[in-house]
């Protein structure tokens, strides 16, 4: 195996003293550090692996470093690699190395090329990508430095052919605010964009995903940025005409009402609204929802109905009741941990018993008769879900304050007294007048 090929494809991390790669059998898995042009011999046991990562190292001193195409033998070898992904962590690229290494990629079965903390510099010549296919479907950068990506229209111009056939992108925790219009109309195929934990604001979703932009995107996570208002990001995506999945969370999200007549793309089936701040559920919602997570909010009170809705994330709110089981009559599971909710509602425990997955952990539980038994029964059908019976308490009555709800007894005795007694009661009268019968009876007996 020629040395130039593996440093093709590793972008050999470089210096350090201890240099070299540990091979994991069991999960296929290879590491290298610091690794050097001496010993990249060393890399020849990763080649088993299904998984290589390179860690640390720093590859400007290869800059010169004469990379040739390779002769028959070396794309025969390179062609019988398992090697699926490459992780590249904590390393110094000069993009122009990388434009020249990138062509190693076509000859391997690498799907998935992972780049983690890592410094782009300078730009890159990328003529020779004209035209060319990578089999890499996937693509991550997390916690990246480069030049702005609006710098790089002849990369994008010499990638083409291949990004039009990428499926997943990430490009997280590296502070991007924008996204060109033109960048996202290049990905013709892709199916899943993570731009979370970066610094994307209201006005940087419209451009982004303008028209024809990302025409097969089915997943968008958006978390972690520095979205503010609701409507602007209805707006941001309505141009995506395939969008399955959109994240949301952990923005601090505002949603005036009165403001937008914006619709939601018609195929969102699932979308996280977590930890944006919100004090009610914003409208309008996407009407074909199966999942909905509004979890770590304010909400107060939930009263919006959605048909096809089968996962319901309310936990960590401020709610005193459970919604209103009729509007949801798809619904399998409902999270409700950490409310201020005190009863299930009575009349609606069929309904809560019909659903596969229940959860109400963390609410202070009015321990009443109906209030435990209610809990106990739904616990004793196995639609309670994690929490219980631990972080079910009482709250109220006194007597059983801090008590666990699954200890609280509910026997027929003591729950349903007037219910055991009447009868009893009836009994007893039964009994009496028997006797007095009898006694009159007898009474007649003896006179007889
Ligand atoms: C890699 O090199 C750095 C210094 O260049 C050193 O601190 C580190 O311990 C080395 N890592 C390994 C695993 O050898
Ligand atoms: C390989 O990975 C497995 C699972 O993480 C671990 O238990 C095992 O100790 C590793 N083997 C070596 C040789 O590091
Ligand atoms: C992000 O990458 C830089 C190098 O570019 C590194 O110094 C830093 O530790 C990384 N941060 C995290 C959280 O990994
Ligand atoms: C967040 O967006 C606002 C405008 O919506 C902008 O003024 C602010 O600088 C942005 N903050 C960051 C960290 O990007
Ligand atoms: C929504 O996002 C939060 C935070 O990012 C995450 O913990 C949660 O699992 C997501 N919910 C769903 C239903 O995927
Ligand atoms: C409820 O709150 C407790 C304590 O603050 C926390 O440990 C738990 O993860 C929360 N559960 C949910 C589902 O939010």
């Amino acid at each position: 195996m020629s040395a130039a090929v593996l440093l093709g494809l590793g972008l050999l991390a470089a210096e350090g003293r201890t240099n070299r790669c540990y091979f994991n059998r069991t999960q296929e898995f290879c590491v290298c550090y610091n690794l050097s042009e001496e010993t990249v011999g060393s890399i020849i046991q990763c080649l088993p692996a299904t998984v290589v990562e390179f860690q640390g190292g720093d590859v400007e001193k290869y800059m010169a470093f004469p990379i040739r195409d390779p002769d028959p033998s070396v794309i025969e070898t390179l062609g019988s690699l398992v090697i699926q992904k490459v992780i590249i962590e904590n390393v110094l690229v000069p993009e122009i190395l990388l434009a020249r290494a990138l062509k190693f990629f076509s000859y391997t079965h690498v799907q998935d090329l992972a780049f983690g903390s890592c410094i782009f510099q300078g730009t890159g010549d990328w003529s020779d990508m004209d035209g060319q296919n990578l089999p890499i479907v996937s693509l991550s950068f997390h916690n990246v430095t480069s030049a702005p990506l609006t710098g790089h229209e002849q990369a994008f111009s010499s990638l083409s052919r291949w990004l039009e056939t990428l499926e997943e992108l990430a490009v997280t925790g590296s502070r991007v605010s924008s996204l060109p219009c033109a960048i996202g109309k290049a990905f013709r195929a892709l199916r899943s964009l993570n731009l979370a934990q970066n610094s994307l604001s209201d006005g940087s979703l419209t451009p982004a995903f303008c028209q024809g932009a990302f025409p097969q995107l089915r997943e968008l996570s958006l978390h972690h940025n520095n979205l503010s208002s609701y409507h602007a990001a209805c707006e941001g995506v309505q141009l995506l005409p395939e969008l399955r999945h959109l994240d949301l969370s952990h923005n601090q999200l505002v949603a005036d009402p009165s403001s937008s007549s914006c619709r939601w793309p018609a195929s969102l089936r699932h979308f996280n609204l977590s930890s944006t701040g919100l004090d009610e559920v914003p409208t309008p919602l996407p009407p074909s929802l199966e999942v909905l997570d509004v979890s770590h909010n304010h909400l107060r009170a939930v009263d919006i109905s959605l048909s096809s809705l089968k996962k319901l994330f309310l936990n960590q709110n401020l709610l005193q009741a459970v919604p209103s089981l009729r509007n949801y009559p798809a619904l399998d599971t409902l999270h409700l941990d950490n409310n201020s909710i005190s009863e299930l509602p009575r009349d609606e425990l069929q309904l809560l018993e019909r659903l596969q997955d229940v959860a109400v952990a963390g609410n202070p539980f009015s321990c009443s008769c109906s209030g435990a038994g209610g809990l106990q029964a739904l616990a004793a059908s196995g639609r309670l879900g994690q929490g219980w019976p631990g972080d079910y308490r009482c709250h109220s009555p006194a007597q059983y304050q801090g008590w666990p709800v699954a200890r609280v007894p509910v026997s027929a005795l003591r729950c349903h007294r007037a219910a055991v007694l009447a009868p009893l009661c009836v009994a007893l009268a039964l009994l009496g007048a028997a006797v007095a019968v009898c006694v009159v009876r007898a009474g007649h007996c003896r006179r007889a």
